[in-house]
């Protein structure tokens, strides 16, 4: 098969969502449909239960379990599809960004009770800024919700999307009887735990004022869907394929996913529309998928689960070329040759070796520390992939040597989660003290855990009053050599040799952006 027809054929994207909205039950219909598992169950959740956050056999559980469910991958209508998970918990939040920058599209959740909450609008922010095609899922019509047209006003207020709803329910919880698809112009009606093909179940209307929509819903609810078909006419702008993938207006279908209901109807659509791998841009040039040079990048690692082995998996985004085994490629940052005997694919739970793969593939990569989140391997040419930024974390604490003799374990414990992204090290510039910043407080014991068991290395944590990490930078360098000098304070280091201002509240950083116009302050590494 040509190159051109394998990229065409792959679709690679990212379910979003707040925790508990329905990502994990989504993708486990998705992975029925695509034959990928027999068995409603097979993918666990792999969110960590409230409460048990100071478990750490249950942080290794689940660790080992998104080993599994890191990338999902599945044959459906033609298409070869990936579906990378990133955690949802608050307290992964860095490393379900990362993962965001090697999808071509994303479904984001939503509970159509709780609306929009707190996780997905940071993920769709990280989308927009990347331009990412988004289509939304509205989850658990079975149950009491909102109303369907304040949902839509609120998903474009939080999250700054425009919509259009692509199909409509018929009433929700108990009066929910079905939706109507907007644009195939036909009605499915509800039955819980629908099997994955019930063709029967769909009722061909074209036009609502045929009175079979009476027949079937009632007369009520049929007047009720004509009014609001009407509305929805007037009001959304009509879907247009070209805006999608731009990135400017997002798709809405209705359903329920644990009754496996609304589901085909979202997969059937995503596959039509959805974008094929996309260019990618680096810091010289935009590498388009169909070149003949191979480039890559490394957007998640993960530590092995056994501890005696301190291997990794390195999980590399194909995004030009063909990349092959065996094969001497270019890792940049280490100016080194390297090549691969056992790259491993995602297809289904078989986790075998690959010979070759295609822009919008992921592969495995065993790495025994030689990988970087962020890392860019290519054909021979210096390249440098964009978009993997860190994001200022909102936990911040000194971290200390509890074993005077095992220094140079910890240090290098330290170094190796940092390259996996688990949280994000800085070093100030007066005293060279190490603070660990991470979103969520949870991280802080996964590091102290992980550094004594993976590396035989102690530390303690002492607090820190700080708001945020900003990345900063100035033209004039005149300029910036007085503000490092006058704030030498709060000046830090990232793990990059970046400089990093450290604001302890956001009177400090509002002082600091006044007091020096010149100097820009970013909330993000690349800017
Ligand atoms: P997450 O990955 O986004 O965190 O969510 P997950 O799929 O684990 O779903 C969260 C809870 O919502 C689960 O219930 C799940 O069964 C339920 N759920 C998912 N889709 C629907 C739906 O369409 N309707 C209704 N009513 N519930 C839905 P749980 O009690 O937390 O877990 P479990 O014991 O059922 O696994």
């Amino acid at each position: 098969m040509s190159k051109t027809v394998e990229i065409e054929k792959r679709r690679t994207f990212g379910i979003v969502s707040h925790p508990d909205a329905g990502k994990t039950t989504l993708t486990e219909k998705l992975l029925l449909f695509g034959g990928a598992i027999q068995v409603a169950g097979a993918v666990k959740s792999n969110k960590i239960k409230r409460g048990a956050t100071s478990d750490f056999m249950e942080i290794e559980r689940q660790r080992g379990i998104s080993v599994a469910t890191s990338v999902m991958a599945f044959e459906y209508g033609g298409r070869m599809i990936y579906i990378l998970d990133s955690l949802g918990l608050q307290d992964f939040a860095e490393d379900t960004f990362r993962t965001l920058t090697a999808v071509d599209s994303v479904i984001v959740v939503i509970d159509v009770a709780k609306g929009v909450e707190t996780q997905t609008e940071k993920l769709v922010r990280v989308c927009r800024m990347r331009k990412t095609p988004i289509i939304v899922f509205i989850n658990k019509l079975d149950r009491e919700g909102k109303d369907g047209f304040d949902l839509l006003d609120e998903i474009e207020q939080k999250l700054g999307l425009t919509v259009q709803p692509m199909s409509w329910p018929i009433g929700m919880g108990q009066r929910f009887q079905g939706v109507y698809n907007l644009y195939e112009q036909n009605l499915r009606l509800f039955r819980p735990h629908s099997k994955l093909t019930e063709e029967e179940e769909y009722v061909r209307i074209d036009d609502l004022e045929d009175p079979e929509l009476d027949r079937q819903v009632g007369e009520k609810a049929a007047e009720e869907l004509r009014e609001e078909a009407l509305m929805i006419e007037e009001v959304y702008p009509g879907f247009d394929q070209e805006a999608y993938l731009e990135g400017n207006i997002s798709p809405v279908f209705f359903g329920s996913a644990i009754n496996n209901f609304g589901v085909k109807e979202l997969l059937d659509c995503f596959v039509r529309i959805a974008p094929s791998p996309l260019a990618r841009q680096t810091e010289e040039r935009l590498v388009e998928p169909g070149e003949d040079q191979f480039t890559g990048f490394v957007f998640k690692i993960h530590a092995n689960i056994d501890p005696r082995h301190r291997d990794r998996i390195a999980f590399l985004r194909i995004c030009s070329g063909k990349f092959e085994r065996n094969t001497n490629y270019l890792h940049i940052r280490q100016n080194r040759k390297m090549k691969f005997a056992n790259p491993t694919s995602f297809m289904a739970a078989r986790k075998e070796v690959v010979e070759e793969a295609y822009p919008g593939d992921i592969v495995g990569l065993y790495d025994s520390g030689n990988f970087k989140i962020g890392d860019t391997l290519t054909g021979g040419e210096q390249l440098h992939f964009k978009g993997i930024p860190s994001f200022s974390p909102e936990q911040f604490r000194y971290v200390n040597n509890a074993d005077p003799l095992k220094a140079k374990q910890l240090n290098k414990g330290l170094t190796q989660l940092m390259d996996e992204g688990v949280a994000q090290l800085f070093v100030r510039e007066q005293n060279g003290r190490k603070i660990i910043g991470t979103v969520g407080a949870l991280q802080f014991d996964v590091i102290q855990y992980r550094l004594e068991h993976e590396y035989g290395a102690k530390c303690t944590y002492e607090p820190i009053n700080l708001h945020k990490a900003c990345w900063v930078y100035c033209e004039d360098a005149e300029v910036f050599r007085a503000f490092r000098k006058r704030r030498q304070r709060d000046m830090a280091i990232d793990k990059d040799g970046k400089v990093v201002f450290l604001a302890e509240s956001a009177w400090a950083l509002q002082m600091a952006q006044e007091n020096f116009p010149e100097v820009q302050f970013y909330f993000t590494s690349e800017f």
